[in-house]
């Protein structure tokens, strides 16, 4: 069992990036969702990641960092439209991937010849980092803090719940309240002339496009079974992920006993409980896993949601929805 931090004072983040120099883990809040966290230099440290996530070893995970000035030692080319899209939207909810530098080793890139890295827009993530730079820390290695296939984690408590049994006790979490997007990073992979969306977030491509003049291709926007499985390392891209225990039905008319989640301005059929209803789509992203986990919590067998539609952030959440659906 991990120790549970919550109120964390500069003190305890400097207590967790010790643990982290020391090969332990520790999970963190980001401004999109909970981080497992490890040394990125440290093989021992990701490869306890792998095991208490129960993650395919050849799934690249993200290194994290505080500052811009961290980022050069990562990498080995950058174009410049992704040097303009770090200055916009870092700290932010955006991963790049690009080139490695030697640094960023096989057993953080999956065996691939590019490096995922972001800095994230959370205060307790930016000072864990920070105190772990100052350890001589070059990174924080951080997937989703959920069990491979599950739901992310948006609160301390649920990763708590998802992951609790698999830590060990120098292992920490760190609790700093509710994430506040919602849904993981968008994933740009900036190795080609253009930014290619791997997986879409708050970052839209209207914004990428904005800021890079450029035209961005969103390969996300294919359907999913034009995709060989093997073709493809993103592991948030597979088919069934994000799904919770209960069963999920995207636009379909309910049964009674079901959950059912929609914007507030969808009238809540009979017979069902509502489990979210959102005024926006900003606040639907922010409370969907905690819909989809209260639903689990419920005992519910099934969970109904009415998609957003629209594009932004809309985006994202339909295709987190539409792999849910896809179930385990
Ligand atoms: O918002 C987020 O990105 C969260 C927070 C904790 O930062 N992290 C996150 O990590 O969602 P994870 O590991 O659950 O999802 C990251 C995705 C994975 O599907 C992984 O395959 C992909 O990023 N990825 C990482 N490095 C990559 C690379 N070099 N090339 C292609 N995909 C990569
Ligand atoms: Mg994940």
């Amino acid at each position: 069992m991990s120790q549970f931090l919550s109120n964390c004072s500069v003190g305890s983040l400097v207590t967790a990036a010790q643990a982290l120099r020391e090969g332990s883990l520790v999970a963190f809040p980001t401004e999109t969702v909970y981080g497992l966290g490890a040394d990125a230099t440290n093989p021992m440290a990701i490869a306890r990641i792998y095991e208490v996530k129960g993650r395919p070893s050849d799934h690249p995970l993200i290194v994290h960092v505080a500052d811009l000035k961290y980022l050069e030692q990562w990498i080995s080319d950058i174009p410049e439209y992704a040097i303009a899209l770090t200055r916009n939207f870092w700290p932010g909810p955006m991963t790049l991937i690009l080139k490695r530098s030697d640094l960023a080793n096989d057993f953080i890139t999956g065996g691939q010849n590019t490096v995922g890295i972001r800095i994230p827009d959370n205060s307790l993530a930016l000072g864990l980092l920070e105190a772990f730079h100052h350890l001589g820390g070059a990174g924080i290695a951080a997937p989703s803090a959920n069990r491979f296939g599950q739901v992310s984690p948006t609160t301390a408590e649920a990763v708590q719940e998802e992951l609790g049994n698999y830590l060990s006790d120098t292992d920490l979490v760190l609790d700093g309240g509710p994430s506040v997007v919602g849904v993981e990073s968008t994933i740009i992979d900036c190795t080609g002339q253009l930014p290619k969306i791997l997986r879409p977030g708050a970052i839209t491509i209207e914004m990428i496009e904005e800021v890079s003049g450029l035209k961005v291709s969103d390969s996300t926007e294919k359907n999913p079974d034009d995709f060989k499985q093997e073709d493809i390392r993103v592991s948030g891209s597979l088919e069934n992920h994000y799904a919770p225990q209960a069963k999920v039905f995207l636009d379909q008319q309910p049964v009674d006993g079901s959950g059912f989640i929609a914007l507030e301005s969808v009238n809540t059929p009979d017979g069902v409980v509502r489990l979210a209803a959102p005024k926006s789509v900003e606040e639907f992203a922010r409370i969907l896993y905690s819909a989809l986990r209260e639903g689990d919590h419920q005992g519910l067998d099934t969970i109904y949601i009415v998609q957003p539609t629209g594009k932004g952030l809309a985006i994202a959440i339909r295709d987190r929805l539409s792999r849910s659906a896809k179930g385990r």
